[in-house]
Formats: C-alpha cells, structure tokens, sequence
C-alpha cells in the first residue's frame, strides 16, 4: 500500500508502533521494521544519551530498515538531557524522530537541519494545525481511545480524526484504539494516512516484556481500562489493577486538591517491575481500550501482514461491492 506516509517515512505498510516506555527497545523496534512497518524506539526509556545512542547501534545490529526515535517532552521538574538524546538521534543515523507531549518547537531547527522527518503526537485540532504550523512533516492523532495520555479534550477518534481531515495539510496517522485491519481500512477512509499502533504492539511475540503483560492484554476487555490524574491535567489510561484503584480513591477524596505527591510513591519508577518483572500490580501502567480487541500474541510480521492482507481484501472486495 502507497500512502503519504509510506513515501515520507521509506517503508512498505502505512503501520508505526508508537513510542512506548519500557517497551520500544531495539528488538521492539527492529521486529516492526522488518516487518516492514516504522519501529520507534523510545528515546526516555533510556537513561541517558550515551544509552540511546548504544541502543539505536543495538538495533542497527538487528534492522536495516527505517527506524524512528520517541521523544517525549514532559512536564517535570528536572529536564532531561534533550540536546544529548537529539545529538545522539542525529549522530545513530536516525532520520524519523515521533515527539509528543510538550510542543517540539524549540528543538525543530536541529532536527530539520539534520534532515529528520518530524511526526508529533496530538490530541486536538489545534495541536495538530499548531505542529504544522511550527514545521512538522507529518502528525499522530492519537484520539480519546488510546493508551497513555489521551489530552483533556476527550474527543475520540471517529470525530478527531475527520476534523483534523478539515483543516490539516500534512499527513497524519491515526492513533488510539487501533489494532486490526477494518480499523484501518476506517481510518484511512477518515482521512489518515496510516496507522499508528501501542498496545497492540505489547501483545507480540518480539515485544521485550514479560509474558505476563501481553496476556494480561489479551485477557483485557474494552472496559478495563481507567484514567487517572485528570486532576493534574496529565491525564492517563491504564489498565485498572489495585494500585490504579488506590490512586481513583485518591482522587475521589482530594478532587481538585490532589497534587503529583499526593500518589507519586504509586506511579514513580514502577515500569521496570512491570515491564521487565511482569509484577502487574506495581503500579499503574498504560493500555488503551483496543485491549478487548486483542486476542492473541503474534510475531510483528504476522499481525502486519495479516492486517495488509485483510484491508486489501476489505477494500477491494467488501466496500467496492457496494457501489
Ligand atoms: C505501555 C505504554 C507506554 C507508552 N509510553 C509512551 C511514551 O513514553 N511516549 C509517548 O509518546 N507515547 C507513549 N505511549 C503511547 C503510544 O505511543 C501510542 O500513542 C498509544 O499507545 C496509542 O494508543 P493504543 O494503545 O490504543 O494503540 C505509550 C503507550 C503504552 C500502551
């Protein structure tokens, strides 16, 4: 399939996996891209600079194919070192970088001057018109439905995504919620250019986590997962466990009074036993509604191709025999 973002980004499907902490390491990446998808690597899960640049050189061991780096601009107290990781970016070779979170305008000229295709991650119209504006090549609408941080607006993607469609010139891919190919075949019937994939990528045979997150996402259904610390304007869906559970009880109890201390012994640093230990209930950790759509752990190249094939079918078959 040829679509704007095959063409920008040099890959053959029109599918990312999306940054993801403690998840997008090099196997994580390198399986997409051989699959001939875009595999990002996400650029905070490593510690330092030094890190990524040695895990970019790990992938480079495993892919010859296109791979993109996350950088997630946060909220925080201590700013990381973001120079570094885009030295490290610009040095690895890396010519897609996928930022989200805060606007990644300050760091535009150096990522553009190194000739790196810039994709931003938002939630809204006016973020999207906002990344055009400051010099992005191309935009993540990541819609109400998806794992992680949805924004505050709520909007899900059936409406976002053909607004976004209304006023936006560069492409974009669709984002949150997806995870088969009737949702793509949708999405790119609704304006996009592409997909753009979390936690069905968690639930893969290559995905670096313990089998105990990737079932626990097959046995999820579509209401199970939760957000939590709206009241902190850092809204996150998670899948709900004990901890998610304490942190809503919190919430309920301080309402608008609830500051980042209030939980920050149940969110702080938990990813790694999550992730790595597959202790589930550690802490709250990101997964988006597409849960009660998935219902197995293939390889990369499996659910890519399976995904290609069954759009392929659906819009030459089903939806052409309709007119
Ligand atoms: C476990 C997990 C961790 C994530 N970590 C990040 C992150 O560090 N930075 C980021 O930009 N997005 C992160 N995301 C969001 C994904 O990149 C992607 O936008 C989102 O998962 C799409 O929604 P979906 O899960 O419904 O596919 C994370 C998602 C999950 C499920």
């Amino acid at each position: 399939m040829k679509t704007r973002i095959t063409e920008l980004f040099g890959i053959e499907h029109p599918i990312i996996q999306g940054g993801m902490h403690h998840v997008g390491l090099a196997e994580m990446a390198a399986a997409v891209a051989n699959a001939g998808g875009l595999g990002i690597i996400t650029g905070l899960t490593q510690r330092t600079p030094d890190d990524l640049a040695n895990e970019i050189a790990r992938c480079r061991t495993m892919t010859d194919k296109p791979i993109g780096v996350n950088l997630t601009f946060l909220p925080g107290f201590v700013e990381p070192d973001y120079p570094g990781y885009i030295k490290a970016i610009i040095e690895g070779g890396i010519k897609v970088v996928e930022t989200a979170g805060r606007s990644p305008e300050k760091y535009m000229p150096s990522l553009k001057e190194a000739g790196i295709s810039v994709i931003h991650k938002c939630t809204s119209v006016r973020h999207s018109l906002k990344a055009e504006r400051i010099g992005c090549d191309a935009v993540s609408v990541d819609g109400f439905e998806c794992g992680g941080h949805p924004g505050e607006d709520d909007i899900p993607n059936l409406i976002l995504l053909p607004r976004v469609a209304e006023e936006l010139k560069i492409p974009y891919v669709a984002s949150g919620g997806i995870g088969n190919s009737q949702q793509l075949v949708a999405a790119l019937a609704l304006g996009a250019d592409g997909i753009n994939m979390g936690t069905r990528f968690i639930a893969t045979q290559e995905a670096p986590v313990h089998m105990n997150v990737k079932e626990a996402i097959v046995n999820a259904s579509e209401l199970d997962t939760r957000l939590i610390m709206r009241s902190l304007r850092n809204t996150e869906r998670v899948l709900n466990n004990s901890a998610v559970e304490k942190i809503v009880e919190i919430e309920e109890s301080k309402g608008e009074g609830m500051s980042i201390d209030d939980i920050a012994e149940l969110v702080g640093g938990v990813y790694p036993r999550i992730m790595k230990e597959g202790d589930l209930e550690a802490g709250p950790w990101s997964c988006g509604m597409v849960a009660g759509l998935i219902h197995d752990i293939p390889t990369c190249k499996e659910l890519i191709d399976r995904i290609m094939s069954e759009a392929q079918d659906s819009i030459q078959n089903r939806l052409a025999s309709f007119i």
